[in-house]
């Protein structure tokens, strides 16, 4: 009956107050390249995290604390009865603004984002709202936000603030946060502040990205961050503001944050990936898995390539100073990237298949008729010969960075270029392709030398019969037993002998039979082991064919040992010495 009751107050409340999704702010198509422009051209930023944790370096009671370092009071266990004092200590000063910005320009980076307040509600500058701030919790008396956003200025770097949803000091959520709860008690209270918080940096400061974080506690909605969003659109119309302003896996706008991770192709959306120059985003003195300059270089490289920006985050210390070797780190970028400004600067992506020695791009001049695409190899070939395959056009000429001509030929839907002239250059050689006469860009099977005259059956065009047996992703997965096949109708077109393969990821618990029947010939063949590092072309031997014309061809496995598996993308019959 109360169960009824409280059901039938719900429902009228829904009538009365019909729950209406908040729309974010229409701006056109063309509105929102133009406010992104800048932003997609920049390539590179740098992400600094700095706060009272800095002060720690990631130790408590002389102990390294698992985990990264900004979340040290709740990895910890510290109380915010230990951990509000710590600001105190906090006196940057040893920070040079200047020095700061100037890094990051000659790094090549166009653009930095600096934790203003992270989890542990500590404020960078002198906020109205809080006490827990540069102003009042410290000693220290500078304005470094402002300082920040001067250099910036000068140096032409746009400034951009990191401000965490979530907020271990404020009241509203300070309970029981080293316990690892996620308390709201008071969640109008703290939008409320947030809001009057963010329009005092937006006033203050005018940063050019508000960069959110914290978005997956449960008390935060969607339609909380829409709104917020749009409050921030209002008050700075240019201003970018990434996905995590609400939920990240939902939200888009104004782009995509991957954290620790590069997307393994372009996204449909504008998108950043940040990254540690270690491990730990706080300053931890611990951490010293220094990412390598080589790692850091083709991060970059990869990560333009496929569309999106890096943003590469350094920890500073306590005083303000950076550690050593993050200073090097990006001196070394700098070093590479002025050297190769157009291919890091003036390139997009270009829908190639990703080569296997590196990277591609091309020049944002580039038209489907003429223009030039940039290669950045980073795995030398051994004999010197660099295929860059389903590439092709009307005429290619193959230079290094700096024009120096290289031999180089058209091979069917391939350019193979000969490198035994040059040397590789630290990091990614880069080589420059100029093409006329129209750019052709061909599908291509990494391992499979296509001559053109193979009888190619993908299992997405195959009729699957099993109980398990489906398509997924455009490819045959949930092989169980010995009645599960795929079958074709192909056409032969000359009589001869063929090598069977088949491009496909397995493990077979104990060596399995394998069946290819094709029109009254059949193949027989043991599969067992595994593959390794994903999908493989496996040969499965050879099989005569004296009937040309429609014949139909079915793969079938002799039985499906127990925890076993198999994904199978495509069977292809190479015609030999017809
Ligand atoms: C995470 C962490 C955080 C770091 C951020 C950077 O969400 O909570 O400490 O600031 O990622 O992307």
């Amino acid at each position: 009956m109360k169960l009824k009751s409280t059901l039938l107050t719900v429902m009228l409340m829904a009538v009365l107050h019909p729950v209406v999704a908040v729309e974010v702010q229409p701006e056109t198509d063309a509105e929102f390249d133009q406010r992104m422009e800048w932003f997609t051209d920049a390539q590179f930023g740098l992400f600094i995290h700095y706060g009272v944790y800095s002060v720690l370096g990631g130790e408590w009671n002389g102990e390294p604390v698992n985990g990264y370092a900004e979340w040290i009071q709740r990895w910890g266990k510290i109380t915010p009865e230990e951990y509000i004092p710590l600001a105190a200590q906090f006196s940057p000063d040893a920070l040079d603004a200047d020095a700061w910005v100037k890094r990051a320009k000659d790094a090549g980076m166009k653009y930095m984002v600096i934790t203003t307040k992270h989890h542990e509600g500590f404020c960078l500058w002198d906020s109205a709202y809080t006490e827990y701030d540069l102003g009042e919790a410290t000693v220290f008396d500078r304005d470094i936000l402002g300082e920040l956003k001067v250099a910036c200025d000068k140096y032409g770097v746009q400034f951009g603030t990191y401000y965490s949803i979530i907020d271990w000091h404020h009241p509203s959520q300070r309970a029981q946060q080293a316990l690892n709860k996620t308390p709201m008690n008071d969640k109008e209270g703290y939008v409320t502040y947030m809001k009057a918080q963010l329009k005092e940096l937006i006033d203050r400061y005018d940063p050019a990205i508000m960069w959110f974080d914290g978005d997956w506690t449960p008390w935060w909605t969607m339609d909380d961050g829409v709104d917020l969003y749009n409050y921030l659109r209002e008050l700075s119309p240019d201003m970018i503001i990434n996905n995590r302003v609400a939920k990240r896996n939902e939200f888009k706008k104004d782009y995509g944050t991957p954290e620790n991770f590069t997307p393994g192709a372009a996204l449909d959306h504008v998108w950043e990936s940040c990254w540690t120059v270690n491990h730990s985003w706080g300053f931890k003195k611990s951490d010293t898995t220094w990412k390598s300059n080589e790692v850091l270089v083709q991060k970059l490289i990869d990560i333009n390539a496929k569309g999106g920006n890096l943003l590469l985050n350094v920890g500073p210390q306590a005083d303000g100073s950076w550690p050593e070797a993050s200073i090097g780190q990006l001196a070394e970028m700098g070093r590479w990237n002025s050297a190769h400004q157009e291919a890091v600067y003036g390139t997009e992506f270009v829908a190639v298949a990703e080569p296997e020695w590196g990277c591609m791009t091309q020049s944002k001049s580039s038209t489907a008729e003429s223009g030039e695409l940039f290669g950045y190899v980073f795995k030398w070939p051994e004999d010197g010969e660099l295929r860059v395959r389903g590439v092709s056009a009307g005429t290619v000429e193959v230079s290094t960075y700096d024009g120096i001509p290289l031999p180089s030929q058209l091979v069917k839907d391939d350019i193979v270029v000969d490198l035994s002239s040059v040397q590789p250059t630290d990091y990614a050689t880069v080589l420059r392709f100029n093409y006329s006469g129209g750019l052709k860009l061909s599908e291509v099977s990494y391992d499979l030398e296509l001559e053109g005259d193979e009888l190619i059956l993908k299992a997405a065009d195959a009729t699957l019969s099993g109980k398990t047996l489906r398509l997924q992703d455009g490819i045959a997965v949930g092989w169980k037993g010995g009645a599960d096949s795929a079958s074709w109708n192909m056409d032969v077109i000359a009589p001869g002998k063929f090598a069977v393969k088949i491009f496909c990821d397995y493990g077979f618990r104990r060596d399995t039979g394998v069946t290819l029947t094709v029109g009254d010939q059949e193949l027989k063949a043991t599969l067992s082991g595994k593959t390794t590092n994903g999908m493989k072309l496996v040969e499965l031997g050879e099989i005569e064919l004296d009937d040309v014309g429609n014949t139909a061809c079915t793969l079938q496995f002799a039985g499906f040992p127990k925890r076993s598996r198999l994904s199978l993308k495509t069977l292809y019959l190479v015609p030999i010495n017809h």
